[in-house]
């Protein structure tokens, strides 16, 4: 079958090359999402969900000197083979006319803007590129959107928000609290729901707005503090580390498990209408009852391991975050399944079972690479 320059099938039919790179087509009747951030935790996971419904699934990818799929190995396969579930494309959030092409090629139903410099620590650094990928360029993808729909084309769309909004409003935190961000990042975060509201009300833009309190699992990011404790308190079990630099100990975070939260952002996109919900434990931990509960799985006394360093403090802090998810809850059933001292356990056993192969490794005399992390 022929296929046009904008990847549709020349017979109108609609079977639609997915891919430029790629051999195969789309199944009729499939549904399509595009993930932006797709190779970030979130990204992985949502991927996964969506390719077990059924969905064809893109995914944007920056360009990077060194891989950075590393977590979409278990479902990517040879885009050459037949019946690919998972494209790639090249792409970047600051860069509009690319994010359009990508628009027009992939022809997606739903939309999941999940790119960002994700970091709040980093985001004081680099004040000015977080809000070029945060603020602007959820932007950039709004403007392609509402080009994209107005010829008529359908399409749904998830806003990635943010608990770190909320920022210094005291718990429990809903949607109607009001925003008071205390970082670069948070402020980027909160001009894109803006944006994003504006949107939905200006070209009636089916769009959501998750508003998601922390998040983590085995895939974690390793400079975000549970994962930064996870994977060196099980290095210093196994005696490959000796101590561990954190900063404030006594902040308090509502963390859940990432696997539930992508369920949570599909489900906001299968609703009639478009809102905007606040996803959230309701339980809230400060990260020295992290240390505990993590320090117990590996039999250790963190308060010998762990060291302060002020570079690890941030200008101005999120003190307590603890979300009421009561209005996802009632909507649409969504309620977490996995507890905290699951989560933390998850994390141990995955990471202890790395800290193990590192051990072999260095044993038999190979040199084990691993990243610095500064954060
Ligand atoms: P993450 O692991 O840091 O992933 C961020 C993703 O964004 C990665 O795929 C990253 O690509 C991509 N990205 C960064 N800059 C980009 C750019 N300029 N252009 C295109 N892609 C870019 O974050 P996450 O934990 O999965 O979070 C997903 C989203 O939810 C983010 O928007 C985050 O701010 C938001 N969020 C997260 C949480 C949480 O607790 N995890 C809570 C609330 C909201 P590389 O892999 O190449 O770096
Ligand atoms: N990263 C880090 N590193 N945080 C530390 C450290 C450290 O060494 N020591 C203490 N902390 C404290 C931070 O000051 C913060 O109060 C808390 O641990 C959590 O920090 P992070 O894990 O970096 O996450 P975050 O809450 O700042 O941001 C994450 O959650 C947000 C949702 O509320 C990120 O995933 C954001 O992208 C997300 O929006």
């Amino acid at each position: 079958m022929a296929v046009a320059a904008d990847g549709r099938a020349s017979d109108g039919s609609d079977k639609i090359r997915m891919n430029p790179s790629a051999t195969h087509t789309q199944e009729a009747g499939q549904r399509r999402a595009l993930i932006t951030g797709i190779t970030g935790q979130d990204g992985s996971f949502l991927a996964e969900f969506l390719i077990h419904r059924g969905y064809q699934v893109h995914g944007i990818v920056r360009r990077a000197s060194t891989f950075n799929t590393e977590r979409l190995d278990g479902i990517y396969a040879d885009p050459h083979n037949q019946g690919v579930k998972l494209s790639l494309h090249y792409g970047d959030i600051t860069d509009g006319a690319g994010l359009r092409r990508i628009l027009e090629q992939t022809a997606p139903d739903e939309i999941y803007n999940l790119a960002a410099q994700s970091h709040v620590r980093v985001s004081f650094d680099q004040a000015e590129y977080t809000a070029d990928a945060v603020a602007t360029g959820t932007l950039r993808l709004l403007e392609a959107v509402r080009d994209y729909i107005s010829s008529g084309r359908k399409l749904r769309m998830y806003q990635a928000g943010s608990s770190e909004m909320f920022g210094a409003a005291p718990p429990p935190q809903n949607e109607n609290t009001p925003f008071y961000p205390r970082s670069p990042y948070a402020v980027s975060k909160v001009a894109a729901h803006w944006y994003a509201v504006n949107y939905r009300e200006a070209y009636g833009l089916h769009l959501s707005n998750g508003l998601l309190f922390n998040h983590e699992s085995p895939r974690r990011g390793e400079t975000f503090v549970t994962r930064k404790i996870t994977r060196a308190l099980t290095r210093i079990k196994l005696g490959l580390q000796e101590n561990l630099y954190l900063g404030n100990l006594e902040a308090r975070r509502d963390w859940g498990f990432a696997g539930d939260y992508v369920e949570a952002m599909w489900l906001m996109l299968q609703q009639p209408e478009p809102d905007d919900y606040v996803i959230a434990t309701g339980e809230s931990h400060s990260v020295r009852e992290f240390l505990d509960v993590a320090a117990s799985h590996c039999g250790l006394d963190w308060r010998k391991h762990v060291k302060t360093d002020p570079r690890y403090f941030r200008p101005t802090e999120v003190d307590v975050l603890c979300g009421d998810a009561s209005k996802a809850r009632k909507r649409f059933g969504w309620t977490p399944k996995v507890s905290f001292s699951d989560l933390v356990k998850m994390m141990v056993e995955n990471d202890l079972e790395l800290a193990e192969q590192e051990r072999t490794l260095t044993r038999a005399g190979h040199v084990v690479q691993r990243g610095a992390s500064q954060r």
